[in-house]
């Protein structure tokens, strides 16, 4: 039972894959497939980030360690959807020039952003191997603590190109505060307890 939980989170987190898969062999993405297309694929991403980013509170609160298999798993999936992402930028935006890349990235501060956020997410792919985690130490869990950097970007990227629908990104802003206030109290607390322990109290 236990061997078949890893191969059903793999194949639930394909699941927004094939579906727009599905939309696009069936032409079924509305008067402008590209713009669907960037919007479905990056709130996607922006899903996984936050699923990766819920995985530590929801394992301190109902004690199932189980989840912590899954973070890296779920993490990838974030890179994945922001890597096809990417693509539908590349494709239906720039028409595959790679020279406007460049000058885009710099002149427009949405890109700017969204694209720093992804080569967070690449560092963080790359390294995720336990392998990469062995060769790095210490220095690996400050490097994946970019996690909170690159949810932050691609957050601002967000709100940045917001067409329409507020009350979407601000339940995508309310899940972040929570996730990473979360976190600061939980860091807030262990400093507090180190510091205690220093004066002997
Ligand atoms: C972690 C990385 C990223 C996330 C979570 C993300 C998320 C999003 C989301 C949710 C939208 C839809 C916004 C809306 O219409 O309401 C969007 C649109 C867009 N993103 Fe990203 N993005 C990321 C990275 C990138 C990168 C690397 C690029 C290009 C270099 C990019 C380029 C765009 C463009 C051009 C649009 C507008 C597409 C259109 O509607 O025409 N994004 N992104």
């Amino acid at each position: 039972m236990r061997k078949a939980i890893k191969p059903a989170v793999f194949c639930a987190c394909l699941v927004p894959f094939c579906w727009l898969f599905y939309l696009v062999w069936t032409n079924n993405l509305g008067p402008d497939p590209g713009e669907a297309l960037a919007k479905e694929s990056g709130e996607w991403t922006f899903r996984f980030l936050l699923a990766t980013l819920a995985i530590t509170p929801v394992q301190q609160f109902t004690g199932w360690r189980i989840t912590n298999r899954y973070r890296r798993m779920i993490g990838l999936f974030s890179l994945f959807y922001a890597s096809a992402h990417f693509l539908v930028y590349l494709m239906f935006v720039l028409g595959f020039r790679w020279g406007t890349l460049y000058t885009e990235i710099l002149e427009r501060p949405y890109i700017t952003v969204g694209f720093s956020a992804f080569v967070i997410l690449v560092a963080l792919g790359i390294t995720s191997p336990k392998a990469m985690l062995r060769k790095l130490g210490k220095n690996w869990k400050r490097l994946h603590r970019l996690i909170y950097v690159a949810a932050v970007l691609a957050m601002i990227h967000m709100i940045w190109i917001l067409r329409s629908d507020f009350g979407e990104a601000l339940i995508y802003g309310t899940v972040l505060t929570l996730l990473l206030g979360y976190r600061a109290v939980n860091w807030l607390r262990k400093r507090n307890r180190k510091l205690r322990l220093a004066r002997g109290s």
